[in-house]
């Protein structure tokens, strides 16, 4: 009879000095609501963190509807950062979140660079809150998001403002929209950055012929899911080549192949989105996906396979 036998699976990763992840699977911001949507569905608390939906600093409405619509493999959204603003969250979810085990990271907004810095100080010391993700790189609003994400200036010049106004953890989301993304990493990495996530959605839009308009009521959006995995694998592979700083992929993860490949790629842990929306269960059955990979592979720790591919 062959023996079996089985081997301890150590799946903890470090984001940053003082964010430790049970295990590198993370919910990415805005499909996963506050944290508390998915109710009993899912045993959230098993994800290694929770990234909450953009937060401003006032609440927003978002963009005119539809929002979300489905294209070739994915899906476009132009939801425009609707939230409840950072108050509101500080007061009605942050208490809620202390007495999680699931980490949450606090994914933050701004029209200005002086609005992320006071976001970033205000949730600071707060119970419940884990770090900040700054998203400099949303496609869908008119001022601020994407247009800090695009330049390394200005995009060193928010992570400062946060990373100045906040001992938090410091995640910085960058956007795909750009030419050379690994300047933009190395320019969040030199600012302060704690750690860079990608991608954001890709900028994207679809019409419908028999109306001859728009599908989208904002005309254009972000494209996600599986269309942009290719895309966003082979810019972590390029960022994680340029930074030192730990690397989070985002873009297209479906299921533990693809969240494989991104940690063959260099990243620490990924980010699941649009398949959270598809199938809530996703991100926790990517968890037991990578278990039962490295158990056939007599792989012990997940840190051994980070830049697998690289070598
Ligand atoms: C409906 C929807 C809302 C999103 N809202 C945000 C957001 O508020 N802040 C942010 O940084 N990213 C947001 N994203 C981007 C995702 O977090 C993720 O970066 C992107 O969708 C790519 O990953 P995916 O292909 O796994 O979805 C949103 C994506 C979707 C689909």
């Amino acid at each position: 009879m062959p023996l079996v036998y089985t081997i301890v699976i150590i799946l903890k990763v470090q984001i940053a000095p003082g964010l430790h992840l049970a295990n590198p699977v993370i919910a990415a911001s805005g499909t996963w609501g506050y944290g508390d949507e998915t109710g009993d569905i899912v045993d959230f608390q098993k994800l290694g963190a929770i990234i909450c939906k953009g937060t401003t600093l006032k609440p927003r409405d978002g963009n005119p509807q539809p929002r979300i619509i489905e294209v070739t493999a994915g899906i476009l959204n132009s939801v425009g950062l609707e939230n409840i603003g950072v108050e509101a969250l500080i007061s009605g979810k942050a208490p809620e979140w202390a007495k999680w085990r699931v980490p949450v990271i606090v994914n933050i907004a701004g029209d200005t660079v002086d609005e992320y810095g006071k976001m970033a100080a205000r949730l600071d010391g707060v119970a419940g809150v884990s770090g900040i993700e700054v998203n400099i790189s949303c496609p869908n609003v008119r001022k601020g998001g994407m247009q800090f994400g695009t330049d390394p200036v200005s995009a060193a010049e928010v992570t400062s403002a946060v990373r100045g106004s906040t001992s938090l953890p410091v995640i910085v989301k960058l956007s795909p929209n750009v030419t050379d993304i690994a300047a933009i990493a190395v320019a969040v990495e030199s600012a302060g950055a704690d750690a860079v996530s990608l991608i954001n959605t890709i900028s994207g839009m679809a019409i419908d012929v028999n109306r001859r308009k728009p599908r989208l009521g904002n005309i254009t959006g972000g494209l996600s899911g599986p269309a942009i995995k290719p895309i966003a694998l082979s810019m972590v592979w390029k960022v994680a080549g340029c930074v030192g700083i730990p690397v989070i992929g985002c873009g297209g993860i479906m299921n533990a192949q693809d969240a494989l490949e991104f940690i063959m790629a260099g990243a620490t842990a990924v980010e699941v989105g649009t398949a959270n929306l598809v199938n809530p269960q996703t991100a926790l059955d990517i968890i037991d996906g990578l278990q039962q990979f490295m158990q056939a592979e007599g792989i012990g720790k997940i840190t051994e396979l980070r830049g697998a591919a690289r070598l």
